[in-house]
């Protein structure tokens, strides 16, 4: 995305959103010494490891590793791309920004509308047709669903014609090219070169993003057939992991929590009982950005899987994943083989409130689920209870939450508090002692892989990456350095890119700091570079330093083209004598090359 904005405006809004007032803004930071620090928006934790550092205008968290510019901070913080983040942080500064789009970025943002122009007509011609007579055994079976006429209209659902065609030539009559329409996902290309539909005689459901577009479509067949559903392939509009189906409705309902079940037709009969607050994850295991998402919209999330799914790994990941971006997360479990939408059509919105309202916090659940799988009835399972229930309570970190949960486990199921205290201590005792050993032992690995090639690649890397920051901090280096720094010296192909880029600029007499360097690196490098930025925002001698990574930089070149040599001395294939001897002259000049460097 560097490049989308000219560098001037990028310079503006960053000048006139300074990093440690837009942090304040979503979290509560503390100066102490240059720096600030306070407790990471991005990841759950009791003590303080993120840390703004103004003089660098950079973030950075010791503990997750997320970091940045002020930029990045919007773009996690908001859960938008840099783009989208810019414009947000110019917003914020009122300034008005002329975006120039490169003819790349403007072929791409036509073929998204135009993609989303297909959609949008793709699910009027669905909803006709499930309107028409051809639609009836869809009607029908909607109707046998009692999914009211209102909730169709609100969910836009339609019904695919079961014929091959009759989509693409509709489309087609719409003058949209035969590339867009088969880059919409909607209509396929056969070997023989024609087209067909994707989907033919399935219920339609479109899939809105949270602005009302359709990004996507599910389709379910009316028998027991399968696939039972299918489903949009990943498009330039649709990213599976990045929505929540009917997010869009359930953001408008005032609710503080919201509800995620797993099926299209949950969601759509939680929301016809009036439980608008509900969405769903469209049956594959939550992401990141999905949990984000919830955790913008809601103060608690409440997962209600089907009970024969509660209790897989993937659930468990889930709830894992949402608690450790710090979401707050319930469980709702329903009666054994029921399903939302099931249940809430027998037994009604009001006995399912009563679930919400008996959800359970992980903790409680983990415990449930042990207490179902051992049998307390006998000595030994009581100790097996006791002992898996210790260690899912050790890892709670807040003492007030342990204690609470302690003195409910006590009561409910008949065990004093002093031995579960006494069980939980054992077990943090266990693994402290634990992780010393862990640390102990990598301390002897890395000795140990220290002189391998890979680590001294990876370390050149790294080498490459620090002396791009060191050049970001002082930018008058390189001038003095001039004859030293090469584009050369680099072997990372991100990097070379990067270093073309800032050397560019220096030619041309043209500054660059730190954070304009984390835009340069991209999105997906600029928590890398921040936590250099971070580590070396102090360094007082950047001279020293840089000329340190320099100097270990062309050691690492010298010291590669002199095992290179060595190798093809060693099976001498195709070489003349005088090849032998020009090898060996060189191989002697390195030799002394190096042991000169280190004398120094
Ligand atoms: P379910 O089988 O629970 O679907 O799968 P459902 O929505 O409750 O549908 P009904 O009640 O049987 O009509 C949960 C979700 O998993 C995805 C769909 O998103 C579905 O809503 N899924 C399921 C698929 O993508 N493909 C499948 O074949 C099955
Ligand atoms: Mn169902």
């Amino acid at each position: 995305m560097y490049g989308y904005f000219s560098e001037e405006v990028i310079e503006e809004i960053k000048l006139r959103n300074d990093i440690v007032d837009v942090v304040s803004e979503y979290v509560k930071i503390e100066k102490k010494g240059k720096d600030f620090f306070g407790l990471c928006p991005f990841h759950k934790e009791k003590t303080p490891s993120f840390s703004v550092v103004p003089s660098k205008q950079i973030f950075y968290c010791f503990g997750c590793g997320k970091g940045g510019n002020v930029i990045h901070f919007i773009m996690n913080a908001e859960n938008l791309d840099y783009v989208e983040a810019v414009r947000l942080l110019a917003e914020r500064a009122n300034i008005q920004i002329a975006e120039v789009e490169s003819r790349e970025e403007k072929l791409k943002a036509k073929l998204r509308q135009e993609i989303l122009n297909i959609n949008v007509e793709a699910a009027r011609f669905f909803f006709e047709n499930l309107n028409s007579a051809q639609g009836e055994k869809a009607k029908k079976y909607l109707e046998k669903r009692n999914i009211q006429e209102h909730i169709v209209r609100r969910f836009g659902l339609g019904y695919s014609p079961e014929e091959w065609d009759k989509l693409f030539l509709f489309l087609e009559n719409k003058k949209f090219s035969k590339e867009s329409i088969v880059k919409s996902g909607l209509v396929l290309k056969n070997r023989k070169g024609g087209y067909y539909d994707r989907f033919r005689g399935r219920l339609m459901f479109p899939i809105f993003d949270l602005r009302g577009n359709v990004i996507g479509f599910g389709g379910r067949v009316l028998d027991s057939s399968m696939p039972k559903y299918m489903n949009s392939p990943e498009t330039i509009v649709y990213n599976k992991g990045r929505n929540l189906y009917a997010l869009n409705f359930a953001r408008k309902s005032n609710e503080k929590s919201i509800i995620m079940v797993e099926g299209y037709m949950d969601a759509i009969s939680l929301h016809q009982h009036g439980i608008t607050n509900t969405v769903a994850s469209l049956g594959t295991a939550l992401t990141e950005t999905q949990g984000r998402l919830l955790k913008k919209y809601a103060d608690e999330v409440i997962v209600a899987f089907d009970s024969d799914t509660a209790g897989q790994a993937a659930t468990l990941r889930s709830l894992e994943l949402l608690d450790s971006i710090g979401c707050n997360v319930k469980i709702l479990t329903l009666p054994q083989g029921k399903d939302p939408d099931e249940y809430i059509r027998s037994n009604g919105a009001e006995e399912f409130r009563k679930l919400v309202k008996n959800s359970l916090s992980v903790v409680e659940f983990r415990i449930k689920t042990i207490k179902k799988e051992t049998d307390t009835e006998t000595t030994e399972g009581k100790i097996k209870f006791l002992d898996m229930a210790a260690e899912v309570l050790s890892k709670i970190d807040n003492n007030i939450e342990k204690e609470m949960y302690v003195k409910k486990i006590a009561s409910e199921y008949g065990i004093s508090e002093e031995s579960i205290l006494l069980e939980i201590d054992k077990k943090i005792r266990a693994k402290n002692y634990r992780k010393l050993a862990v640390r102990t032992n990598n301390n002897v690995r890395n000795i140990i892989q220290k002189k391998s090639l890979d680590k001294m690649a990876e370390k050149q890397i790294q080498d490459e990456r620090i002396f791009l920051v060191l050049l970001c901090i002082d930018n008058g280096l390189f001038r003095n350095l001039r004859d030293r720094i090469n584009i050369n010296l680099f072997t990372d192909e991100q990097n070379k890119r990067i270093a073309e880029i800032v050397f560019s600029r220096l030619e041309n007499e043209r500054e660059i700091t730190p954070d304009e360097l984390l835009d340069i690196a991209g999105v997906d490098l600029a928590h890398i570079f921040a936590e250099i930025i971070s580590e070396l925002s102090h360094c007082d001698d950047i001279y020293k330093a840089i000329m340190g990574k320099i100097t270990s930089m062309e050691m690492y070149h010298i010291k590669n083209r002199q095992k290179q040599i060595v190798s093809v001395l060693e099976n001498q294939t195709g070489l003349t004598e005088g090849d032998v001897e020009k090898l060996k002259q060189e191989l002697l000049q390195l030799t002394l090359l190096i042991k000169n460097r280190k004398n120094k």
